[in-house]
């Protein structure tokens, strides 16, 4: 059953990515496997799996302001980001009610919110650092989200292995046509990062 749920996660993805209009159609059935999931998700997650994030957030020099985990999940990513840039203000949104319930039980003193990354509930030029690890990149609304010359961190525990994944190719192709320069990928233990920075405004 789990394995279904993980091929799943990759079709959806891929759909998500190459034609977003369609996502749609595939979001209940991602946010019902995740809810189910979310009880148990810190033991499935595995204890290599933020290795490629934090070897791209070592990249990051400037401290940010605001930084937002998509697809936050229990809000791992987000509570590293908290321990790095204590004076930021952290937002994490996940698709799935029950995530985001075991990550405000969790990190009490973060913020989390049930939101669609294909749709994120953020003003323009929020965030000046995005990351997500292991969740669906719809480049767009990151591109929107992101402040002139914010970063963004795009990471994979597991390379190709990532139920949740994107090529680097297309991953690259998106992000540059939204706007993103400056990518820079990164691999650590089996995991991959993509590094990069929104266009700085002219
Ligand atoms: C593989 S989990 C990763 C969770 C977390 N980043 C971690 O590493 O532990 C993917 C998460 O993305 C969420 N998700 C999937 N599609 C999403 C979307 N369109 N918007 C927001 N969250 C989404 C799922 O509900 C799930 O919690």
């Amino acid at each position: 059953m789990r394995d279904l749920g993980r091929r799943y996660a990759r079709v959806a993805t891929g759909v998500a990515v190459s034609h977003p209009r369609l996502w749609r159609l595939f979001r209940p059935l991602m946010r019902r496997n995740f809810d189910r999931l979310a009880s148990e998700w810190d033991k499935i997650r595995g204890a290599d799996a933020a290795l490629p994030m934090l070897a791209a957030l070592d990249r990051v020099d400037e401290a940010p302001r605001a930084v937002l985990d998509v697809g936050t999940g229990t809000g791992f990513v987000a509570g590293i980001a908290a321990d790095r840039f204590p004076g930021a203000e952290i937002v994490g949104v996940d698709l799935a009610p029950r995530m985001i319930e075991q990550a405000r039980r969790q990190h009490p003193g973060l913020r989390f919110e049930v939101a669609d990354a294909a749709r994120l509930p953020f003003a323009d030029g929020a965030f000046d650092l995005i990351l997500l690890l292991n969740a669906v990149p719809f480049a767009g609304e990151l591109a929107r989200v992101s402040a002139p010359g914010g970063r963004l961190v795009v990471a994979f525990s597991h390379g190709p292995d990532t139920p949740i994944w994107v090529p680097p190719e297309t991953l690259r192709a998106q992000l540059a046509e939204a706007g993103f320069g400056d990518l820079e990928e990164l691999s650590a233990g089996t995991g991959t990062a993509l590094l990069a920075r929104r266009a700085p405004r002219v």
